[in-house]
């Protein structure tokens, strides 16, 4: 078991582990103990994992001593929603919830950002513990409290920033994924491989791409020590952001890399028939592509960042019916926009990104025509 500190300067409340292992969940109440004094526990999640993990986590938190109760919401992300939001304040209401006890996510990021937007808000903030059970809930959506709802108009708008109290990624828990979900995760693990050298963490002296590319075959087979080492990386260097820019306003928005045009594709599409990553894994290659365009980079970069992408199967395409005008028009309602201007994150040398407002159409369109 390895542990990842979150520590954020400006907020007290902002500081908790990351535990990273197998076997956590069948021992959740252990290692949530120190983290809470709460008597009542809400365990949120849905049927699919309820059904893997639900009983070994509510028989360890019982033989912690918690009296604990589960509510189940409905799978999908079009549940990320008021509705759910709504489901567990009645319930908390109905259990008595009170300001000392917790709400606990047992699940992937759906169930991470529902859970932790209605821990923020009910009685003003009770307990929050994260029980990713996706790779991308481990890597990325569990930490750094970023909670939200989707409304009808776009992703992720109505939320807040609320960190969890603990959160314990067991990574035995992500062999019952199927291997699309598995990838979702990936297309994140990748990011972090060109944005390494940007998060700002200290004493790097390896490259976390060419551990991706040599590792490849273990990763793709669950190698306990190796899958381990990997999200315990991602979580360094995700800690390392969210402990400089907790509220995103500035260093943070690099974590946002290939999610400009991954959220507009997602958006075109009606949120149906792709997923977060393989948006995303789309909008790392337009960022290359941009970059290319701007001049920002090399040949040899560029060609070293695609068979990386390439390697790990991520080469999607968007679908023809989707033109690129409709494809701009979503990028200029993104929360990404800043005064009126598309934000992009780019690549500007090997495992190193900045921040860019002045992509013109013109480089745009040409970017984006070599993703269909
Ligand atoms: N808060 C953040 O910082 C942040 C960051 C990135 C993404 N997100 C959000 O995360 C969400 C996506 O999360 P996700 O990719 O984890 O998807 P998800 O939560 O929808 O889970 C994917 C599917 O896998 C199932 N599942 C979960 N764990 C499983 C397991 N161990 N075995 C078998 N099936 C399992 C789920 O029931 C679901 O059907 C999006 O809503 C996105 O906006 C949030």
């Amino acid at each position: 078991m390895q542990t990842v500190k979150v520590e954020i300067p400006q907020n007290q409340a902002g500081s908790y582990p990351i535990f990273i292992g197998q076997g956590l969940l069948e021992n959740a109440g252990t290692y949530i103990k120190q983290y809470t004094k709460a008597k009542k526990l809400l365990v949120v999640s849905n049927n699919t994992i309820n059904s893997l993990y639900g009983e070994e986590v509510k028989k360890s938190l019982e033989q912690a001593g918690y009296e604990v109760y589960f509510l189940l919401l409905e799978e999908g992300e079009q549940y990320k929603n008021a509705d759910s939001l709504q489901k567990i304040w009645t319930e908390a209401i109905r259990l008595k919830l009170e300001r000392k006890d917790a709400l606990i996510a047992l699940g992937g990021g759906v169930i991470g950002d529902v859970t932790g937007l209605a821990a923020s808000t009910y009685l003003r903030g009770v307990g929050f513990i994260q029980l990713p059970t996706t790779l991308l809930a481990q890597v990325d959506s569990s930490i750094g409290g970023k909670v939200a709802i989707n409304h009808d108009s776009g992703k992720n708008l109505i939320g807040s920033f609320y960190q969890p109290k603990a959160v314990l990624a067991d990574i035995s828990a992500l062999k019952t994924l199927s291997l699309r979900e598995f990838k979702v995760g990936l297309a994140e693990v990748l990011k972090y491989g060109f944005i390494e050298k940007s998060c700002g963490l200290s004493g790097l002296n390896s490259s976390f791409s060419l551990y991706l590319m040599e590792n490849k075959a273990s990763i793709m087979a669950l190698e306990p020590s190796i899958v381990e080492n990997l999200v315990k990386y991602c979580c360094r260097l995700k800690a390392a952001v969210v402990n400089k820019d907790e509220k995103e306003s500035g260093l943070r928005a690099i974590l946002n890399f290939g999610h400009t045009t991954g959220h507009a594709v997602e958006k075109c599409y009606g949120y149906k028939g792709i997923n977060h990553g393989e948006a995303v894994a789309i909008g790392m290659k337009g960022a290359f592509f941009i970059a290319m365009e701007k001049g920002l980079i090399s040949q040899k970069y560029f060609e070293d960042a695609l068979s990386l992408l390439n390697n790990y199967e991520m080469d999607y395409r968007i679908e023809k019916n989707i033109s690129i005008d409709s494809l701009y028009e979503a990028m200029q309602v993104d929360k990404k926009v800043q005064s009126g201007k598309i934000r992009f994150i780019l690549p500007v040398s090997p495992s190193e990104v900045r921040i860019f407002d002045d992509v013109n159409k013109q480089q745009l369109n040409n970017a984006l025509k070599k993703l269909y």
